[in-house]
Parts: structure tokens; sequence; C-alpha cells
């Protein structure tokens, strides 16, 4: 006998599926400025019914300041401190779909505690999509440089190695970004259910449908 399925029922229950199985765990975007992870996250949590967070504004509203003002008036060391700290108390939160700043899986305990409190999934977008896009705005203290092209291929270059440590990578681009979101769900889903298919190093399970926790 044929099973019939509802429309759109398969899509609401693998996000329900993907709930489920974080339990209290996060899920992290990580990824270079202007690789969309503010954009795909709010749409992303949407699509799951998880609290949205952005890491850059909670850091702004503890510091009661803009990041380039904090950049400015207390330098680079000190915003990656309070990055790391307020990293830290988030991940605490439960399940909450969590946007980072691009440089904060580069620092050790943060990876660390990503890895042990979340699901990562790397927004990769090549240096081209992120010039054009981050041109759109004057938010950047990093790229404030002579030749910002210049220092986005060295912070590419010097960070796509810790980006790889993710669980979950992902291609952004320029395509709708529901596209996205619809990727980024499947490829949630199947690191949680069928870690053989998903691009994590995976232990594997006795059952391959129980999700890994
Ligand atoms: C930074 C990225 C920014 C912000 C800060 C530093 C970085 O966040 O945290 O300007 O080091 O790449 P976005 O990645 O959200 O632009």
């Amino acid at each position: 006998m044929s099973e019939t399925v509802l429309p759109g029922l398969a899509g609401a229950t693998q996000e329900a599926a993907i709930v489920a199985a974080l339990g209290k765990r996060a899920v992290v975007l990580v990824g270079m400025m202007g690789a969309g992870k503010s954009t795909i996250g709010r749409r992303m949590a949407a699509r799951l019914r998880l609290p949205f967070l952005d890491a850059d504004h909670e850091i702004e509203t503890a510091a009661g300041m803009s990041i380039p003002d904090i950049f400015e008036v207390h330098g680079e060391p000190h915003f990656r401190d309070g990055e790391a700290r307020v990293i830290a108390r988030l991940l605490e939160s439960g399940p909450i779909l969590l946007a980072t700043g691009g440089g904060a899986y580069v620092r050790d305990e943060t990876r660390q505690r990503i890895r042990d409190k979340a699901i990562s999934l790397w927004l990769k977008a090549d240096a081209d999509v992120i010039l054009r896009r981050v041109k759109k705005r004057d938010n950047r203290p990093l790229l404030k440089t002579p030749d910002p092209a210049g220092t986005i291929a060295r912070l590419i270059e010097a960070r796509h190695p810790f980006y790889e440590q993710t669980d979950i990578t992902l291609d952004s681009r320029d395509v709708p970004h529901e596209k996205i979101v619809d990727e980024a769900i499947v490829a949630l889903h199947e690191h949680l259910f069928r870690p053989q298919a998903a691009s994590a190093i995976v232990t594997p399970t006795a059952d391959p449908l129980s999700p890994i926790v």
C-alpha cells in the first residue's frame, strides 16, 4: 500500500526531527564577514522555530557601544575577549541559532566550546562574493585598510583551516536565500541522522538512524 504524505508535512517533520535531535545544543553559523551568517541564520531560525541570536549584536549590547567603537576605543584584543565571553554565555542558552562574527571561531577556547555545545555550520563564500557584499556597509573595522581585497584574501587564508573544522560546510553564493536555507536544513538533518553522509568526522553508531548525542 502506498503512503500518502500531506504537502508540506515532510519538511515540517524534518525540521521537528532536527530540533528534537539537537536536544540542548545550539546551531552555530561560522564564516567570513559577508558570508550571510545573519541573513541565513535568521531564516533558519524561523524555519526551525528556534530563537535567533547574533553574537556581534549581543557584544554591542553588553558593551553599550558599536563594534567599530569597541575596536577604536579599546582595541581588537579587548573585543576578542568580550566576544569569547559573550559566545560562551550564549552557548549556555540551550537550543538557539547563533550567528558568530568572522573571527570568533579562530579562538581555540571558542572552537572547543562550540564543539561541546553545538552543531557548527560554515557558510563558505568566495573572496569576490565577500568583497561585493561587505562594500555595501562601512561597519567592519578590519577592512578599513588601503587594500580591503588583499585583507580579505589574507583573512581567508588564515581562517579557512579553522572553518574547515566545522561539522557542516555549505556554499554561500548569490542564489535566493531560501535555497541556502533549504540546503542548510537538509545538511543539518543528514549530519544528525545519517552521519556517514555528512561532511563531518563521525563515530559510527550501532543504529545509523539514531541521532548523534
Ligand atoms: C569580524 C567580523 C565581524 C565583527 C568584527 C570582526 C572578523 O562580524 O565580529 O568586525 O574578525 O571577521 P561579521 O562576520 O558578522 O561581519
